[in-house]
């Protein structure tokens, strides 16, 4: 196209869209400022990004009670999975998921306290708290209150009564996540109501959540003594399938025992903050065993015959990472090289493993690039969420999200930081990184701002997370609705339909996104 054209066209593009946007008259339309302009030309990953973060909470609520319309006939406070009642039967409130997606309405809640969303909010949260706290008090196949037994129960039905079904139980992760969903928002609450903590009436607020004089009292209480007393029990991990021991349910006991500790503290309740701590250290140097030297690589479950490779990972790192009222050390942060190094190697297995995500493009020194591909849960995946199929799994959303959220949460260490530094460990995720780059990294130096290999490593982190992103824009429908994953072969969504945690994890890999943008 000759260049003098060029700006005719833009124009006659400005015109057409104008018109499409109804925006009166052409005269006024020749003044747009530059933003106005920018807005225009905004590329159709943000326009579509933007409309379904609007999408994505609506039907994340929509499985949210009270006021979700997928859950008139479930109790006051439950979070089902899906609204799926059948082909399968998602109907359910799992703990684990039902904390995660509460912990993504209390970050929303924190970042605007005081908004009409965040009122709705509270109210939700609120119900949220009373449900829990009588489901740890329903007996159920896992056993009791009277002895926490019964908090390790994964799933209850929708009408806050037992599932007695026979299941992978226990689960040991759900009271740990629970707690840290309740933990910040009593942070958040008590933060955004100046006074509340030394008024007269904050007892009666609290004490459902946090009584240091009556622990079979409070909700947060309950979860940290399980947590403290059965982490080194096995467990079913997160996908319900295998009995042992998890790096996901490890990094959420730690998050949950450490965070405990300093709530403890808030409330005097001394012992308890000490006993906490205690057994945080210990988990702390039980996760080390994760590693595996061998491989190089993170593995989720100690001594089973997988490879170790799971999108578990991801999710453990991610939810594992200390909250903003916390001053812990992170331990397997997003943005570690072992975290990183596992990304890539569960990458690369995905590569080739789904027919929908093309082989990657490879440098001429045959370094493969790291794209943005469809992941799913795990190489040994059969589930194709129906039934089991021989040939295998499918990629899924929320595993999607999650590596498009560790990308962007680690070029946000890397903006706050100002520091790179490239070990044995982490040397071929970096290399794969900038594969289409003529930079090469070195090992055992350290990178900073005046550096090129520094903002390329940005600029790459950011533009592969968009990568996989992209990934999820293609296989969500045009109603916005994703289900829980999507064929390996026809890229068709599959399995339950609006999977809660498949918006939850977007929404959160967007905030990410926004704070790196
Ligand atoms: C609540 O906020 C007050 C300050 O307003 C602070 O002193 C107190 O430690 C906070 N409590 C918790 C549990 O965070
Ligand atoms: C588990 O931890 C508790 C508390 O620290 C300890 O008393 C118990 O011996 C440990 N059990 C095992 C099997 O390691």
């Amino acid at each position: 196209m000759a260049p003098l054209i060029l700006p005719f066209v833009f124009l006659a593009y400005l015109v057409l869209y104008s018109i499409a946007l109804s925006i009166p008259t052409i005269p006024n339309f020749l003044s747009v400022g530059r933003a106005q302009q920018q807005q225009v030309l905004k590329s159709p990953l943000d326009t579509w990004i933007e409309q379904q973060e609007r999408i994505a909470l609506d039907k994340l609520l929509a499985n949210v009670s009270p006021g979700g319309r997928n859950v008139k006939d479930a109790a006051k406070g439950s979070v089902i999975a899906s609204p799926s009642r059948e082909h399968p039967n998602y109907f359910y409130q799992w703990v684990r998921d039902a904390a995660i997606t509460t912990s993504t309405l209390v970050d929303l809640y924190t970042d605007e306290p005081s908004s009409k969303l965040s009122s709705d909010l509270s109210n939700i949260l609120d119900d949220y708290s009373d449900l829990q706290y009588k489901l740890q008090r329903t007996s159920n196949p896992s056993g009791t209150f009277d002895d926490l037994s019964g908090l390790g129960e994964p799933k209850f039905e929708a009408d806050g009564s037992p599932f007695i079904g026979s299941w992978g139980r226990p689960q040991r992760d759900g009271p740990p996540l629970r707690a840290l969903t309740l933990m910040t928002y009593l942070r958040a609450y008590n933060e955004s109501h100046p006074g509340l903590w030394t008024s007269a009436g904050a007892e009666d607020w609290y004490k459902d959540l946090y009584d240091p004089s009556l622990p079979a009292n409070s909700i947060i209480k309950a979860d940290l003594e399980y947590t403290s007393h059965f982490w080194n029990q096995s467990g079913f991990d997160l996908w319900e399938e295998v009995d042992g021991f998890h790096f996901f349910t490890a990094m959420v006991q730690l998050k949950a025992l450490r965070e405990g500790a300093e709530l403890a503290k808030a409330f005097q309740d001394k012992g308890a903050a000490q006993w906490y701590a205690e057994q945080a250290s210990y988990v702390e140097a039980f996760l080390q065993q994760f590693w595996d030297e061998r491989s190089g690589f993170l593995v989720e479950t100690l001594n089973t015959d997988r490879t170790g490779l799971d999108c578990a990972l991801l999710l453990g790192s991610l939810h594992g990472y200390p909250s903003k009222y916390s001053h812990d050390t992170p331990v397997f942060p997003p943005y570690s090289e072992e975290i990183l190094i596992s990304f890539l190697r569960l990458v690369q297995d995905q590569q080739e493993r789904f027919p929908i995500n093309a082989a990657p493009s490879s440098s001429e020194d045959g370094v493969a690039a790291l794209e943005g591909i469809g992941i799913g849960r795990y190489p040994e995946d059969v589930y194709d969420g129906y039934g089991n199929d021989k040939r295998g799994g499918n990629p899924w959303f929320l595993c999607t999200a999650s590596a498009a959220e560790v990308l962007y949460r680690t070029a946000d260490h890397l903006i706050s930081t100002g520091n790179l530094e490239i070990s044995p460990i982490g040397i071929r995720f970096y290399e794969a990184l900038l594969s289409s780059s003529s930079l090469e990294p070195e090992i055992d130096r350290s990178y900073g701002p005046s550096d090129a290999l520094f903002h390329s490593v940005i600029e790459r982190l950011r533009n592969t997370g968009d990568e996989f992103i992209d990934v999820i824009k293609t296989h969500t429908d045009a109603q916005g609705s994703m289900s829980e994953q999507f064929d390996r072969v026809t890229g068709y969504e599959r399995g339950a339909r609006d999977l809660t945690w498949s918006y939850g994890a977007f929404l959160q890999a967007i905030r990410a996104r926004k704070r790196v943008l």
